[in-house]
């Protein structure tokens, strides 16, 4: 059965840009289901790292995606039945998400299970290629950008809030080669798709922009 006549929004941008946040609300307040993308490239990384799988290997990178042991409730992620909801936050695992997010063959293999997401009534997804590779065809596509030192706040703090060290200087330099990376691979790189509304959060509270993406889905719907 297709779904594609089943509305999907799209929230791209780069890293803490508060993406997450905003499409979460945006879910919430439309009664849609959430797709986080970024999650399934950051549990492919902990499984990477957990086994030992170098990322000079891509098959068995690809492998792993491809038979992710997957499982979401209710906001929360499991890896079999292991909750890891937090583990999956930890910079060492975004890290290693941006390096083999680089691989076609991953890409190709969590391909299918993101389509899986786009359920009645409708799909709020966040990611870098959700508007441009994966729902090209999505009602409402929005990159979500804020500043280098905005981001590095937000990243910052969300760190702390969960528990984890974090210095500020060492941020900076990982969203900057983050921000490098994720832009610059050859295949599904961070760019705004066509048609994409551009909102820039740098000076915005999460709530505010939540009402800007709500007016822009009213007009389209
Ligand atoms: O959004 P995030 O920080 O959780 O994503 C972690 C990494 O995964 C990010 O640095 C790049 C990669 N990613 C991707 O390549 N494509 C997506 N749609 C989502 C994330």
């Amino acid at each position: 059965m297709p779904t594609t006549h089943i509305p999907v929004i799209t929230i791209d941008g780069p890293t803490a840009s508060g993406k997450g946040t905003v499409a979460h609300k945006v879910a919430d307040r439309l009664k849609f289901h959430y797709l986080d993308s970024g999650a399934l490239y950051r549990l492919t990384a902990l499984m990477a790292i957990r086994r030992d799988t170098p990322l000079s290997d891509e098959h068995a990178l690809a492998k792993i995606a491809e038979h992710l042991p997957v499982h979401f409730d209710q906001g929360e992620i499991f890896l079999s039945h292991e909750n890891v909801t937090q583990a999956i936050r930890a910079e060492a695992v975004g890290n290693m998400a941006s390096k083999i997010a680089a691989f076609p063959t991953v890409r190709q293999a969590l391909f299918a299970l993101q389509l899986n997401f786009r359920k009645m009534p409708g799909l709020v997804a966040d990611g870098r290629d959700m508007g441009t590779v994966i729902f090209p065809n999505a009602k409402l596509k929005v990159y979500l950008t804020a500043s280098v030192a905005a981001r590095a706040q937000r990243r910052y703090k969300q760190l702390i809030d969960k528990g984890f060290s974090a210095s500020m200087e060492d941020l900076l330099l990982d969203l900057q080669a983050r921000d490098d990376r994720d832009t610059n691979r050859a295949i599904a790189p961070l760019v705004p798709a066509e048609g994409a509304h551009i909102l820039d959060t740098s000076n915005m509270t999460a709530d505010e922009a939540l009402e800007e993406v709500l007016k822009w889905y009213a007009a389209v719907k």
